[in-house]
């Protein structure tokens, strides 16, 4: 089969979600999110178990975790899903892009993205999520999957929600005094 029938098949299997259903999913989510993080504080914790629920939860994902800035450097935080690079200079790639501006880069297709960083070979998409600690970004939330075009305006919506749940549960304090 040819790669582009394969990512037609993959693409096939989201859209043939609707988006009422991805919505009743994402509503149910951020739930389950407001009760895992709200009983703790621990931002290590935390973002162990929110990578775990998401990448359990929502489907076609190849990796969910979390990168730390520290010293002008994302360091890599818990995760689901390969092995991964440990250092990414700040502005490298689609998650130091993300760090460095501070806003939410939702990227359709990374091997069109410049400097973009291949972890897994698989990922074909990918979202990263700023994680803000009064005003200033303290790391980032990254999604990798496999099926080009996987997260729409939608997953960015409520990941944006899950995102700021993160931040406003977390201890994340102490990092913003070390960059
Ligand atoms: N693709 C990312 C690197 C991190 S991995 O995907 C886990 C990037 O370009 O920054």
């Amino acid at each position: 089969m040819l790669r582009s029938d394969v990512r037609q098949l993959r693409e096939a299997k989201i859209v043939h979600q609707s988006i009422e259903e991805k919505a009743k999913t994402y509503r149910l989510l951020v739930k389950q999110a407001a009760a895992l993080l709200g009983s703790e504080t621990d931002y290590i914790a935390n973002a162990a178990n929110l990578s775990a629920l998401l990448y359990q939860n929502l489907p076609e994902l190849n990796w969910a975790g979390f990168y730390f800035l520290r010293a002008k450097e994302l360091v890599l935080g818990p995760f689901q899903g390969q092995v991964a690079c440990v250092r990414i200079p700040l502005a490298k790639g689609v998650c130091g892009s993300a760090a460095a501006s501070g806003e939410i880069l939702r990227v359709a297709d990374v091997h069109q993205f410049a400097g973009h960083i291949a972890c897994d070979a698989a990922s074909n998409a990918e979202i990263v999520l700023p994680i803000m600690q009064r005003g200033k970004v303290v790391a980032v939330l990254d999604i990798d999957s496999p099926v080009v075009g996987r997260f729409e305006a939608l997953d960015q919506q409520y990941l944006a929600e899950i995102a700021a749940l993160y931040s406003h549960c977390s201890d994340l304090e102490h990092l913003v005094g070390s960059n």
